[in-house]
This record gives structure tokens, C-alpha cells and sequence, in this order.
């Protein structure tokens, strides 16, 4: 598969979903399965996402990296747990605005950039860490 017919298809797949922030059923569902509403869009837990300031050894002077953060998740989390700096990325342009929505509080802390995991347009060693969450 080309790369610009499955990046057609990553934006057509996530785009829609990303457009909406959810029903009050899919927010009670998030909160008893993964224990927050953080606009997950993945299996991944608050309880999970906490453990990743130790593995990945942060702290407040850190540099982050999100890879696919769709609405934010587990970056802004992980970032505001360590009060280290993190770039979320993904593709469709309506998960970076629903991140950037969710990170109004904290933009001292945090970045934005609409990329691939595949092209990314940040120089070598510009991290410290980087976290994926159901990124495919
Ligand atoms: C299942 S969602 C998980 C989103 C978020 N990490 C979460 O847990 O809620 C997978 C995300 O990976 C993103 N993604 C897939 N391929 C990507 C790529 N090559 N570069 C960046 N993001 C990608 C999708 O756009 C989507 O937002």
C-alpha cells in the first residue's frame, strides 16, 4: 500500500470520530473502564498512563513525544503528571484541534504538530521520551 493512500485512509477512518467529543454514555464508559474522562480513543488506562512517568524516567525537565495522541491521550496526562513538556501529534486535523482544545489550561507545557509518525519535522535528539497509546 502507498504511503499517500493509507495516510487517505488513516484520515477518512479517524477524522469523523474526531469531530465529535462523544455521547454522555461513551464518557460514562470511559470513566468505569479506563477510570477518567481523558477523550481516550484506545484501551488505555489512567492506571497504565500513570505508570509511564517512571518507565520513561521524566521529569519537569523532560521533552515528550506523543506519537498518534488523537485528542490529547496519554500525553497531556503523562506531561501534567511529570510537569514536563510534550508535543502531541497526529494526522487528522480534527484530533489536533480536540488536543489542542484539552491543553488550553497547560500550553506553556505543550506543542501541537499535525505529522506522521512515518515524517516527522523535528530534529534528531530533540526528546528525551516518546509514548504511543493503540497507535497503529
Ligand atoms: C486508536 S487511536 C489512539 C489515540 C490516542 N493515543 C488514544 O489512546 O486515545 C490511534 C491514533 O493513531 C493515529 N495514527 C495512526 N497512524 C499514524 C501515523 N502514521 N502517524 C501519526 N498518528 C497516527 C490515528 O490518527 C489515531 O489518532
Amino acid at each position: 500500500m502507498s504511503s499517500r493512500r493509507s495516510r487517505d485512509e488513516l484520515l477518512k477512518r479517524f477524522s469523523s470520530r474526531y469531530a465529535e467529543e462523544g455521547t454522555s454514555a461513551g464518557r460514562l464508559v470511559e470513566r468505569c473502564v479506563i477510570g477518567a474522562n481523558v477523550g481516550v480513543n484506545g484501551y488505555t488506562t489512567v492506571a497504565q498512563a500513570d505508570r509511564l512517568v517512571e518507565a520513561l524516567d521524566l521529569s519537569p525537565e523532560s521533552r515528550l513525544l506523543d506519537l498518534g495522541s488523537g485528542r490529547g491521550w496519554p500525553g497531556l496526562h503523562v506531561a501534567a503528571l511529570a510537569e514536563c513538556h510534550v508535543v502531541l501529534t497526529d494526522v487528522p486535523e480534527a484530533a489536533v484541534r480536540s488536543a489542542q482544545r484539552r491543553s488550553a489550561g497547560a500550553t506553556d507545557r505543550v506543542s501541537l504538530a499535525r505529522a506522521s509518525a512515518t515524517h516527522l519535522p523535528f530534529a534528531a535528539r530533540s526528546f528525551d521520551a516518546i509514548c504511543h497509546a493503540d497507535t497503529l
